[in-house]
C-alpha cells in the first residue's frame, strides 16, 4: 500500500528511482513522484496513473540530482490527482509517506492558527507543513523531522529530503515497514528489500518507532526513546530475476505456471524423510487445546480450508475469522490457544494488529508467511515460511497454494501428536501431497478449455461458485479472484445453501461454477447443481473424469481434473479457478497484474 524508496548515490538519480518504484508499483499505481536535490535546490515530478506516465514526464522535463526521494501511491486521503501525488512539499522539505496519519486534521487546524495552510486532500502533506514549520523556527532538518514524527499519530514509513541537503536522508517507521539498504558510498531507502534488490543485498530493517538518519557514509538509528539502536544489517538472498515475467505476458500467469515448482520447493523445505520437520519444541501440539486462525482475503480463505484439515485430521477445534473484524471484536482468548496468523505479505494492519492482541493471551504466535523478514514473522514465536518465492500480481496465486501445502503439514504434524492418524495414514496423506507438483502441471492442461468458457463467462454481469466441504472455501476464493481482476460480481455459496435464498438469482443469464470432485459429498454437490439448472442455470463443473462421466450430462462446461486424494483437492483446483479468473480477465481485457482500486500489500486498516 504505497512504495516508498530514498537514494544518497553518485549517479543520478531519477532512473534509480523509477526503476526501484517499478518493483514497488505492486503496492499502488494511482500516481508516482520523484523529488531530487541538485545543486543544493529541491525539485519534484508527479505524474497522475502508473509509474511509465512518470517516466514519460521525465523525458520532456528531466530531473537531475544525485540524491532523491519517490512514491508509488494508493490513495488513502484525496482523489488520485496530481495534487495529491507525492513527494509532498512545503518549502525546503519534501516527504513521501506510506500509511496513515490518523491525526492529520488537529494537526493541520494547529499549523492554520499558524497561518500555514495546507493545498491537498491528503493526510502526508501536513507531515512536509510541520517539517517546514519547525525548519523555519530555526530547528535544524535533524531536529525538524524528529520533533514532527514525535507529533505524528498512525501508521508510517517516511522518508524525508531536504532543500539545500545533498547527503542527508531521513527515515522513520511506524505501523509501515522500511529497509536501509547499504551500497559501497551509497545508501538507499525503500518500503522493501525488493525494491531495492538491483542496487544492494545489505538491509537494516527498522523497528518500530525507529528514525534513521542517512548519508552517504552511513546510517545512524535512534529508537522510539530516541537511544542509539543497533539494529542488524542481514545479507538479503533475493533473487532479482523474481520479478520480471520470465516469457509470461503477465506476472499472474507466470506466478500461477510457478505452482508446480515452488510447492516442490517448500515440500522439500519442510519434509526430511517420512518427518515433517517443524520444531516440536516451538509449537507442541499435544499441549494445544484450540486453534485460533487469523488472515485476511485470500489467505482467509486458506485458513478457512486449513480449518476442515485440522478437525477432521486432528480433531483440534478451530476458529477462523477476518482480521479486521477479530481485532475489535476483543475475543477472549483462552491458555492452551495458538494463534495462527497467514499472511504473504507478513504486513497486512489488520493482520498484525491481531497478532498483537493475542501477543499476550495466547499460548503461542504462530505464522506462515512468505516474507521471512516481515513484520508479522519477526513478531511471532514461530515463523514458518511458505516459499513462494516474491509474488508480484496482485491477485494472490501461488502464495495461497503454498499457504495450503503448509497448513496441511502443519495438520498432519497435530495429528500425529493428538495421535489421531496412525503413522501409515499419515505417510499416505505425504504420498498424496508429494503428487500435487505433478498434479498442477497436468492441470495447468486445461487453459484451453478454459479459455474458451472464459470468453462466454466475460460476457455475465454476475457468477456464482458453489461447493461443500472442502471445496467450499475454495469457491470463495474463486468468486473473490475473478472479480479482482475481472470485476465481474462474483459470490461463492456452500452448495447446501443454495436453495436457502440464493436460488433465487439463478436464471440462464447468471453462470454457476461448481467445484466438486467425486469425494464423499460429491452426489449431494450434484443434487444442488440439477437445483440450478432446473432453472436454466448455466453450470461449469470442475470435477474428476469420473465425477464428469456421472454427472457431466447437462452441464454447459465440464472441465476434467486429474484424480486427487479428496483431502488435497482444495490445492490443485485452486489452479482451474485461478486459470478462470486469468482468461476472463484477458477476454475482458482488465489489467490483469494491476487491477483497479487494489494493492498488493494492504499496511493500512
Ligand atoms: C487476493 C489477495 C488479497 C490478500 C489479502 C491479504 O488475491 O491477494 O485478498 O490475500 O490482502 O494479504 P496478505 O496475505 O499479504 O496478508
Amino acid at each position: 500500500m504505497c512504495g516508498i524508496v530514498g537514494v544518497l548515490g553518485d549517479h543520478e538519480a531519477a532512473p534509480i528511482l523509477v526503476e526501484a518504484l517499478k518493483r514497488l508499483e505492486y503496492r499502488g499505481y494511482d500516481s508516482a513522484g520523484i523529488a531530487t536535490v541538485n545543486d543544493g535546490r529541491l525539485d519534484r515530478r508527479r505524474a497522475v496513473g502508473k509509474l511509465v506516465n512518470l517516466s514519460d514526464l521525465l523525458v520532456h522535463e528531466p530531473l537531475p540530482g544525485k540524491a532523491g526521494i519517490g512514491h508509488t501511491r494508493w490513495a488513502t486521503h484525496g482523489q488520485p490527482n496530481t495534487t495529491n501525488a507525492h513527494p509532498h512539499r512545503s518549502g525546503p522539505v519534501a516527504v513521501v509517506h506510506n500509511g496513515i496519519i490518523e491525526n492529520f486534521k488537529e494537526l493541520r487546524a494547529e499549523l492554520a492558527d499558524h497561518g500555514i495552510s495546507a493545498e491537498t486532500d491528503t493526510d502526508t502533506e501536513t507531515v512536509a507543513l510541520l517539517a517546514a514549520h519547525y525548519l523555519k523556527q530555526g530547528l535544524s532538518p535533524r531536529d525538524a523531522a524528529e520533533q514532527t514524527v514525535a507529533r505524528l499519530e498512525g501508521a508510517y514509513a517516511l522518508c524525508f529530503l531536504f532543500d539545500g541537503e545533498p547527503d542527508l536522508l531521513i527515515a522513520a517507521r511506524k505501523g509501515s515497514p522500511l529497509a536501509i539498504g547499504h551500497g559501497d558510498g551509497e545508501m538507499f531507502v525503500g518500503s522493501d528489500a525488493i525494491a531495492l534488490a538491483p542496487l544492494t543485498d545489505r538491509i537494516t530493517y527498522l523497528d518500530e518507532g525507529d528514525i534513521a538518519f542517512v548519508t552517504r557514509a552511513g546510517v545512524e538509528i535512534r529508537d522510539a526513546k530516541g537511544m542509539l539502536a543497533n539494529r542488524q544489517m542481514r545479507t538479503i538472498q533475493l533473487d532479482t530475476a523474481a520479478v520480471d515475467k520470465a516469457g509470461h505476458k503477465h506476472f499472474m500467469s507466470k506466478e500461477i505456471a510457478e505452482q508446480p515448482t515452488v510447492i516442490g520447493n517448500a515440500l522439500a523445505y519442510y519434509l526430511d524423510g517420512g518427518n515433517i520437520d517443524i520444531p516440536s519444541d516451538a509449537l507442541d501440539f499435544e499441549q494445544v487445546d484450540r486453534l485460533t486462525m487469523v488472515a485476511c482475503g485470500t489467505a482467509f480463505y486458506a485458513c478457512l480450508t486449513a480449518k476442515y484439515w485440522f478437525e477432521q485430521l486432528a480433531r483440534l477445534p478451530v476458529e477462523v475469522d477476518v482480521a479486521s473484524e477479530f481485532r475489535y471484536r476483543e475475543p477472549p482468548i483462552s491458555k492452551g490457544t495458538v494463534a495462527l496468523f497467514v499472511s504473504q505479505s507478513g504486513e497486512t494492519a489488520d493482520t498484525l494488529a491481531a497478532l498483537r492482541y493475542c501477543a499476550e493471551k495466547a499460548d503461542r504466535i504462530v505464522s506462515v508467511v512468505n516474507v521471512p523478514e516481515s513484520s508479522i514473522a519477526r513478531e511471532s514465536d514461530l515463523a514458518l515460511p511458505i516459499l513462494a518465492g516474491a509474488e508480484i500480481g496482485v491477485a494472490s496465486t501461488k502464495a495461497f497454494t503454498c499457504q495450503l501445502t503448509v497448513l496441511f503439514l502443519l495438520a498432519l504434524k497435530a495429528a500425529k501428536a493428538r495421535g489421531t492418524l496412525t503413522d501409515d495414514q499419515i505417510a499416505k496423506h505425504l504420498a498424496d501431497l508429494q503428487t500435487m507438483p505433478g498434479l498442477i502441471q497436468q492441470a495447468m492442461d486445461l487453459a484451453g478449455p478454459i479459455r474458451s468458457a472464459a470468453r462466454q463467462l466475460a460476457e455475465a454481469r454476475d457468477i456464482l461458485f458453489l461447493g461443500r466441504g472442502l471445496m467450499y472455501p475454495l469457491a470463495h476464493e474463486g468468486a473473490l479472484k475473478l472479480k479482482e481482476i475481472s470485476y465481474i460480481h462474483a459470490e461463492a455459496y456452500a452448495s447446501g445453501e443454495l436453495k436457502h435464498g440464493p436460488i433465487a438469482l439463478i436464471d440462464k443469464h447468471v453462470p454457476v461454477v461448481v467445484m466438486a470432485p467425486r469425494d464423499a459429498l460429491f452426489e449431494k454437490t450434484v443434487s444442488n447443481m440439477h437445483e440450478v439448472m432446473a432453472r436454466n442455470g448455466k453450470v461449469l463443473l470442475v470435477t474428476d473424469r469420473q465425477g464428469a462421466d456421472e454427472a457431466g450430462d447437462g452441464a454447459w462446461k465440464v472441465l476434467r481434473m486429474p484424480p486427487v486424494s479428496p483431502t488435497l483437492a482444495p490445492i490443485l483446483y485452486a489452479v482451474p479457478a485461478q486459470l478462470l479468473a486469468y482468461h476472463t480477465a484477458i477476454a475482458k481485457g482488465t489489467d490483469v497484474d494491476q487491477p483497479r482500486n487494489l494493492a498488493k500489500s494492504v499496511t493500512v486498516e
